[in-house]
């Protein structure tokens, strides 16, 4: 029988990928605990929880037992005119945690869905009250997911070039600093004062796909005060940085100003199913909430709260809420902090940033984003038994909070060994 490999190169166009360049993938048979293994033997630490989705471990078994049972009972089911328990329990659960003002749950099935969804509130909103803010307001460098809104509020790239002319009106602003900032409140201020723009949609703290970029929760609130002050609908996208990975349950609880909108995905459901919630405040439901049927959101997938993946959903936040899980979080948070000491005087290092189980470097080098230099780099991390996937010069670690310490210790040692092999 030929190699899942070979087999995948007749019949698959894989994501994000350019085929002439990168025709082979790799052959994946089975994943447990912080291990990936391959059709051909090996085994790779999943250092960066196959896009931060398996935060308690691949195959978790009491996420399956969970699953498992719910599969005997209700698989599937029409989300409109019709509710089910796991997808009440988790709605009831997910507003336990969130930023208090959050009062709804819309379920979608991942990332781009979910702020997708959460632009269309925003925009809907103000259409249903009368109201013309026909502009959105985002980062530059921002990534928000690959549908057309979802698309329009990231940061120009190879990923939306091509459909430049088809999106909706944004206005980017930098990320702030604190050499920035004052400039970056000014000019908002003076643009938002003409009153057309509906909402601003940010990942608060950390930029994932901008090869994890981080800033400062104070700047942060400052441009939400800004947007409040001039009615604009808020979107926290935590779709990369929710349950867990800032150190606390959600990226928004490090701020005083909670957002009108909330965005979750990946880990929500504990890398089991694919699933997305947005969930907003009472405010935003009010203007949907009507005699009228059009003011309603006609906006529903298929497989909308689906029940298994609620179930694993419900399953992920006990574990994350479980003292051993919260020790976890900070036993990594800890070991990401003593590396840094150990590597940031590196002469081939430019930048290190922390933010709670995230950890980034940036290397000292000009590098193409998937250009031959990252490939060399990924090579020499898989050849080491550990899966990490560099994003142009930068190197980041987001591994599954069930990490053991020398598991850890075996990718900061292979990081280090990467950066001795490339000149
Ligand atoms: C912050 C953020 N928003 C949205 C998305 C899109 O999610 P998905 O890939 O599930 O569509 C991502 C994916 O990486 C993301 O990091």
């Amino acid at each position: 029988m030929k190699k899942l490999a070979a087999r995948d190169k007749h019949t698959i166009w894989h994501p994000l990928t350019q085929h002439k360049l990168h025709p082979v993938m790799l052959g994946i048979e089975k994943a447990h605990g912080v291990y990936l293994y391959d059709e051909n033997g090996n085994s790779y630490i999943d250092a960066i929880a196959s896009w931060y989705t398996a935060v308690y471990g691949h195959c978790n078994e009491y996420i399956l037992s969970r699953v498992e049972q719910q599969m005997r009972e209700l698989d599937q089911v029409v989300f409109s005119g019709f509710t089910h328990r796991p997808a009440v329990e988790l709605a009831e659960g997910l507003l336990k945690i969130l930023p208090a003002n959050q009062e709804k749950v819309f379920f979608s099935d991942n990332g781009s869905t979910a702020t997708e969804i959460g632009i269309k509130m925003a925009l809907q909103y103000h259409h249903n009250s009368g109201r013309k803010r026909p502009v959105f307001l985002a980062f530059e460098e921002a990534f928000h997911g690959d549908t057309f809104g979802s698309m329009s509020v990231s940061g120009l790239s190879v990923y939306n070039g091509p459909f430049e002319q088809w999106l909706m009106e944004v206005e980017r602003i930098p990320v702030p600093t604190d050499d920035t900032v004052e400039n970056i409140l000014f000019d908002l201020e003076n643009r938002l004062r003409r009153g057309d723009v509906a909402g601003f949609i940010y990942e608060p703290l950390v930029q994932g796909a901008a090869a994890m970029k981080m800033y400062k929760a104070s700047h942060l609130e400052r441009i939400l005060k800004c947007c409040k002050k001039y009615g604009l609908i808020t979107i926290a996208d935590e779709v990369m940085t929710g349950f867990g990975k800032t150190g606390k349950n959600f990226a928004s609880d490090h701020l005083s100003i909670p957002p009108d909108i909330v965005c979750l995905s990946k880990a929500l459901t504990a890398g089991l199913m694919p699933m997305a919630v947005t969930t907003c405040n009472g405010e935003i439901f009010d203007a949907f909430y009507s005699d009228e049927i059009h003011k309603g959101l006609f906006h529903g997938h298929t497989y909308t709260a689906n029940p298994l993946a609620c179930r694993a959903a419900l399953a992920g936040i006990e574990l994350l809420l479980t003292e051993e899980m919260q020790d976890n979080i900070e036993r990594v948070t800890g070991s990401h902090r003593q590396f840094d000491q150990r590597i940031k005087g590196h002469p081939k290092i430019a930048q290190t940033r922390q933010c709670g189980i995230i950890y980034a470097i940036d290397l000292d080098l000009e590098m193409e984003r998937y250009g031959k230099l990252r490939d060399r780099l990924f090579q020499h991390f898989m050849a080491n038994g550990v899966f990490l996937r560099p994003l142009g010069n930068t190197v980041y670690i987001h591994p599954p909070y069930i990490i053991q310490e020398e598991e850890l210790e075996k990718v900061y040692q292979t990081i280090e060994s990467a950066i001795e092999s490339i000149d």
